[in-house]
Protein backbone atom coordinates (compact mmCIF):
# COMPACT_ATOMS: atom_id res chain seq x y z
CA UNK A 1 0.00 0.00 0.00
CA UNK A 2 0.73 3.39 -0.84
CA UNK A 3 0.51 6.64 1.39
CA UNK A 4 -0.40 9.01 -0.82
CA UNK A 5 2.30 11.53 -1.55
CA UNK A 6 0.01 14.83 -0.62
CA UNK A 7 -0.38 13.83 2.74
CA UNK A 8 3.49 13.71 3.46
CA UNK A 9 3.68 17.63 1.35
CA UNK A 10 3.27 19.88 4.38
CA UNK A 11 6.61 18.69 6.35
CA UNK A 12 9.19 21.05 7.53
CA UNK A 13 12.23 21.16 4.62
CA UNK A 14 15.03 19.03 5.82
CA UNK A 15 16.65 20.27 8.76
CA UNK A 16 19.94 17.89 9.10
CA UNK A 17 22.14 17.31 5.72
CA UNK A 18 24.68 14.08 5.69
CA UNK A 19 27.80 15.69 5.46
CA UNK A 20 27.83 18.70 7.99
CA UNK A 21 26.21 18.13 10.70
CA UNK A 22 27.59 18.86 13.92
CA UNK A 23 29.86 15.65 15.36
CA UNK A 24 28.85 16.81 18.78
CA UNK A 25 24.96 15.53 17.84
CA UNK A 26 25.50 12.74 16.45
CA UNK A 27 23.95 9.80 18.02
CA UNK A 28 24.63 6.72 16.03
CA UNK A 29 28.07 5.97 14.41
CA UNK A 30 28.56 2.92 12.20
CA UNK A 31 31.93 1.96 10.92
CA UNK A 32 32.47 -0.71 8.51
CA UNK A 33 29.83 -2.87 10.13
CA UNK A 34 29.79 -6.56 9.57
CA UNK A 35 27.09 -8.98 10.18
CA UNK A 36 27.91 -12.90 9.07
CA UNK A 37 25.24 -15.09 10.33
CA UNK A 38 26.79 -18.89 10.80
CA UNK A 39 24.00 -21.34 9.15
CA UNK A 40 25.73 -24.81 9.79
CA UNK A 41 28.55 -24.62 7.40
CA UNK A 42 27.47 -21.89 5.42
CA UNK A 43 28.39 -18.24 6.56
CA UNK A 44 25.70 -15.24 5.42
CA UNK A 45 27.26 -12.06 5.33
CA UNK A 46 24.13 -10.19 5.67
CA UNK A 47 25.85 -6.77 6.02
CA UNK A 48 28.93 -5.72 4.23
CA UNK A 49 30.84 -2.61 5.87
CA UNK A 50 28.47 0.17 6.34
CA UNK A 51 29.85 3.58 7.21
CA UNK A 52 26.47 5.67 8.34
CA UNK A 53 26.41 8.57 11.00
CA UNK A 54 22.80 9.72 12.21
CA UNK A 55 22.38 12.68 13.85
CA UNK A 56 20.10 13.25 16.92
CA UNK A 57 16.57 14.20 15.62
CA UNK A 58 16.59 12.74 12.26
CA UNK A 59 14.04 11.70 10.73
CA UNK A 60 15.86 8.27 8.17
CA UNK A 61 14.05 5.76 6.09
CA UNK A 62 15.80 2.18 5.51
CA UNK A 63 14.43 0.61 2.00
CA UNK A 64 15.24 -2.49 0.00
CA UNK A 65 14.50 -5.82 -1.01
CA UNK A 66 13.91 -8.73 1.00
CA UNK A 67 17.12 -9.92 2.25
CA UNK A 68 19.33 -6.97 1.55
CA UNK A 69 20.18 -6.82 5.92
CA UNK A 70 17.57 -4.21 6.54
CA UNK A 71 15.98 -5.79 10.00
CA UNK A 72 20.00 -7.01 10.79
CA UNK A 73 20.69 -3.15 10.36
CA UNK A 74 17.86 -2.49 12.68
CA UNK A 75 18.78 -5.46 15.27
CA UNK A 76 22.02 -4.02 15.02
CA UNK A 77 20.91 -0.39 15.90
CA UNK A 78 19.28 -1.29 18.78
CA UNK A 79 21.78 -3.32 20.46
CA UNK A 80 19.44 -6.74 20.19
CA UNK A 81 21.95 -8.33 18.18
CA UNK A 82 25.86 -7.43 17.55
CA UNK A 83 28.19 -6.99 14.86
CA UNK A 84 30.52 -9.43 13.36
CA UNK A 85 32.90 -6.73 12.27
CA UNK A 86 33.31 -3.14 13.04
CA UNK A 87 32.05 -0.76 15.40
CA UNK A 88 28.91 1.10 16.57
CA UNK A 89 28.49 3.93 18.66
CA UNK A 90 25.26 4.65 20.36
CA UNK A 91 25.43 8.22 22.43
CA UNK A 92 28.83 7.94 22.25
CA UNK A 93 29.53 4.78 23.63
CA UNK A 94 31.17 2.15 21.67
CA UNK A 95 28.84 -0.43 22.16
CA UNK A 96 31.50 -3.87 22.01
CA UNK A 97 33.07 -2.45 25.15
CA UNK A 98 29.83 -2.47 27.10
CA UNK A 99 29.03 -5.65 29.31
CA UNK A 100 25.73 -6.90 28.19
CA UNK A 101 23.72 -5.14 31.43
CA UNK A 102 25.23 -2.37 30.32
CA UNK A 103 23.92 -2.51 26.93
CA UNK A 104 20.78 -3.61 28.04
CA UNK A 105 20.64 -0.57 30.44
CA UNK A 106 21.13 1.81 27.49
CA UNK A 107 18.89 0.08 25.10
CA UNK A 108 16.22 0.58 27.74
CA UNK A 109 16.88 4.08 28.81
CA UNK A 110 17.79 4.89 24.75
CA UNK A 111 15.96 3.20 22.25
CA UNK A 112 12.03 2.68 21.81
CA UNK A 113 11.22 -0.23 19.15
CA UNK A 114 7.78 -0.50 16.68
CA UNK A 115 7.27 -3.31 15.05
CA UNK A 116 5.23 -4.63 11.92
CA UNK A 117 3.04 -7.11 14.23
CA UNK A 118 2.98 -4.91 17.10
CA UNK A 119 4.11 -7.58 19.67
CA UNK A 120 1.79 -6.70 22.41
CA UNK A 121 1.03 -9.44 24.93
CA UNK A 122 -2.49 -10.82 23.60
CA UNK A 123 -3.52 -11.39 26.96
CA UNK A 124 -2.95 -7.84 28.31
CA UNK A 125 -4.95 -4.48 28.38
CA UNK A 126 -3.45 -1.49 26.61
CA UNK A 127 -2.41 0.16 29.81
CA UNK A 128 -0.75 -3.33 30.79
CA UNK A 129 1.40 -3.28 27.39
CA UNK A 130 2.44 0.15 28.30
CA UNK A 131 4.00 -0.24 31.80
CA UNK A 132 5.91 -3.19 30.43
CA UNK A 133 9.30 -1.63 29.47
CA UNK A 134 8.76 0.19 32.79
CA UNK A 135 8.92 -3.05 34.63
CA UNK A 136 12.34 -3.68 33.23
CA UNK A 137 13.42 -0.13 33.63
CA UNK A 138 12.52 -0.62 37.15
CA UNK A 139 9.99 2.49 37.44
CA UNK A 140 8.40 1.82 40.94
CA UNK A 141 5.00 0.20 40.36
CA UNK A 142 3.20 3.23 41.51
CA UNK A 143 4.56 5.50 38.81
CA UNK A 144 3.91 2.85 36.19
CA UNK A 145 0.21 3.46 35.74
CA UNK A 146 0.31 6.98 35.44
CA UNK A 147 2.83 7.29 33.12
CA UNK A 148 1.30 4.43 30.62
CA UNK A 149 -2.04 6.15 30.87
CA UNK A 150 -0.08 9.53 29.50
CA UNK A 151 1.68 7.74 26.96
CA UNK A 152 -1.72 6.18 25.61
CA UNK A 153 -3.08 9.90 25.80
CA UNK A 154 -0.66 10.85 23.47
CA UNK A 155 -1.45 8.56 21.00
CA UNK A 156 -5.31 9.45 21.44
CA UNK A 157 -6.18 5.85 22.85
CA UNK A 158 -6.85 7.24 26.34
CA UNK A 159 -10.15 5.44 26.29
CA UNK A 160 -9.38 2.26 25.30
CA UNK A 161 -6.47 1.87 28.03
CA UNK A 162 -8.42 -1.48 29.62
CA UNK A 163 -8.88 -3.08 26.32
CA UNK A 164 -7.42 -6.24 25.29
CA UNK A 165 -5.57 -5.74 21.79
CA UNK A 166 -8.03 -8.24 20.36
CA UNK A 167 -11.14 -5.60 20.86
CA UNK A 168 -8.79 -3.20 19.28
CA UNK A 169 -7.81 -2.68 15.40
CA UNK A 170 -4.60 -2.71 13.72
CA UNK A 171 -3.64 1.05 14.07
CA UNK A 172 -5.00 0.57 17.50
CA UNK A 173 -2.57 -1.94 18.41
CA UNK A 174 -0.19 0.01 16.66
CA UNK A 175 -0.88 3.07 17.96
CA UNK A 176 -0.27 1.09 21.62
CA UNK A 177 2.65 -0.83 20.65
CA UNK A 178 3.99 3.50 19.84
CA UNK A 179 2.65 4.16 23.64
CA UNK A 180 4.70 1.41 24.67
CA UNK A 181 7.77 2.54 22.97
CA UNK A 182 7.72 5.73 24.65
CA UNK A 183 7.24 5.08 28.12
CA UNK A 184 11.08 5.31 28.87
CA UNK A 185 11.37 8.39 26.76
CA UNK A 186 13.64 7.41 24.55
CA UNK A 187 15.39 9.39 22.17
CA UNK A 188 16.02 6.79 18.96
CA UNK A 189 13.08 5.31 18.14
CA UNK A 190 13.07 2.46 15.82
CA UNK A 191 10.89 0.79 13.96
CA UNK A 192 10.47 -2.07 11.53
CA UNK A 193 8.03 -1.78 8.78
CA UNK A 194 5.30 -0.26 11.19
CA UNK A 195 2.88 0.41 8.59
CA UNK A 196 2.88 -2.83 6.68
CA UNK A 197 0.14 -4.45 8.12
CA UNK A 198 -1.94 -1.47 7.70
CA UNK A 199 -4.45 -0.30 5.44
CA UNK A 200 -3.14 3.10 3.49
CA UNK A 201 -5.46 5.24 5.52
CA UNK A 202 -4.45 3.56 8.86
CA UNK A 203 -1.06 3.87 7.64
CA UNK A 204 -1.11 7.44 7.38
CA UNK A 205 -2.49 7.97 10.52
CA UNK A 206 0.65 6.38 11.94
CA UNK A 207 2.85 8.25 10.26
CA UNK A 208 1.65 11.51 10.94
CA UNK A 209 2.11 10.31 14.76
CA UNK A 210 5.42 9.74 13.81
CA UNK A 211 5.84 12.68 12.43
CA UNK A 212 4.70 14.51 15.38
CA UNK A 213 7.08 12.58 17.57
CA UNK A 214 9.56 13.66 15.53
CA UNK A 215 8.41 17.43 14.72
CA UNK A 216 7.43 17.95 18.12
CA UNK A 217 9.56 16.15 20.55
CA UNK A 218 12.81 15.82 18.28
CA UNK A 219 12.87 11.90 18.54
CA UNK A 220 15.36 10.19 16.30
CA UNK A 221 13.16 7.61 14.45
CA UNK A 222 14.83 5.00 12.08
CA UNK A 223 12.20 3.36 9.72
CA UNK A 224 12.32 0.48 8.00
CA UNK A 225 9.79 0.58 5.05
CA UNK A 226 9.01 -1.11 1.78
CA UNK A 227 6.25 1.72 0.83
CA UNK A 228 8.03 4.94 -1.31
CA UNK A 229 5.15 6.80 0.23
CA UNK A 230 6.01 6.13 3.74
CA UNK A 231 10.16 6.36 3.16
CA UNK A 232 8.26 10.26 1.72
CA UNK A 233 8.00 11.27 5.55
CA UNK A 234 11.52 10.80 6.11
CA UNK A 235 14.12 13.10 6.26
CA UNK A 236 16.78 10.87 4.50
CA UNK A 237 16.90 7.73 2.24
CA UNK A 238 19.29 5.04 2.80
CA UNK A 239 18.71 1.73 0.59
CA UNK A 240 20.27 -1.71 0.82
CA UNK A 241 21.24 -4.30 -1.65
CA UNK A 242 23.06 -7.39 -0.80
CA UNK A 243 24.02 -5.55 2.56
CA UNK A 244 25.61 -2.38 1.27
CA UNK A 245 24.24 0.82 1.20
CA UNK A 246 23.59 1.34 -2.75
CA UNK A 247 22.30 5.33 -1.82
CA UNK A 248 22.12 7.42 1.16
CA UNK A 249 20.70 11.01 -0.03
CA UNK A 250 17.88 13.43 1.74
CA UNK A 251 14.68 12.36 0.52
CA UNK A 252 13.09 13.62 -2.69
CA UNK A 253 10.76 16.46 -1.95
CA UNK A 254 7.08 16.05 -2.91
CA UNK A 255 6.80 17.52 -6.16
CA UNK A 256 10.92 17.80 -7.02
CA UNK A 257 12.32 15.44 -8.85
CA UNK A 258 11.53 11.81 -8.26
CA UNK A 259 14.41 9.47 -8.05
CA UNK A 260 13.77 6.29 -10.15
CA UNK A 261 16.39 3.91 -8.60
CA UNK A 262 14.93 4.76 -5.42
CA UNK A 263 11.37 3.52 -6.69
CA UNK A 264 12.86 0.51 -8.72
CA UNK A 265 15.10 -1.07 -5.91
CA UNK A 266 12.35 -0.48 -2.92
CA UNK A 267 9.45 -1.85 -5.01
CA UNK A 268 10.76 -5.68 -4.75
CA UNK A 269 8.69 -8.17 -3.03
CA UNK A 270 9.43 -9.32 0.71
N1 LIG B 1 19.31 -15.27 12.29
C1 LIG B 1 19.74 -15.48 11.04
N2 LIG B 1 20.50 -16.55 10.72
C2 LIG B 1 20.95 -16.73 9.47
N3 LIG B 1 20.72 -15.90 8.45
C3 LIG B 1 19.98 -14.82 8.70
C4 LIG B 1 19.45 -14.54 9.98
N4 LIG B 1 18.74 -13.36 9.93
C5 LIG B 1 18.84 -12.95 8.65
N5 LIG B 1 19.57 -13.82 7.91
C6 LIG B 1 19.92 -13.66 6.49
O1 LIG B 1 20.57 -12.42 6.35
C7 LIG B 1 20.15 -11.75 5.16
C8 LIG B 1 19.53 -10.43 5.51
O2 LIG B 1 18.32 -10.67 6.21
P1 LIG B 1 17.43 -9.50 6.84
O3 LIG B 1 18.30 -8.58 7.60
O4 LIG B 1 16.30 -10.14 7.56
O5 LIG B 1 16.91 -8.76 5.52
P2 LIG B 1 15.63 -7.82 5.30
O6 LIG B 1 15.13 -7.36 6.62
O7 LIG B 1 16.15 -6.71 4.44
O8 LIG B 1 14.63 -8.66 4.57
C9 LIG B 1 19.21 -12.73 4.47
O9 LIG B 1 19.95 -13.48 3.55
C10 LIG B 1 18.70 -13.58 5.60
O10 LIG B 1 18.33 -14.86 5.13
MG1 LIG C 1 13.20 -7.53 7.48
Amino acid sequence: MTVSAQSAAHRAPIVSTLEDADPATITVRLRDLHKIYQLGVNEVHAVRGLNVDIPEGQYISIMGASGSGKSTLLNILGALDVPTKGTYHLAKELTSKLSRDELAALRNKYIGFIFQNFNLLTRSTAVENVELPMVYSGVPTGKRRAAALSALEKVGLADRANHLPSEMSGGQQQRVAIARSLVNNPRVLLADEPTGNLDSHTSGEIMKILDELHQQEGLTIILVTHDPGVAEFTERSIILKDGRIIYDQPTPRVGGPELPDVRTVSLAED
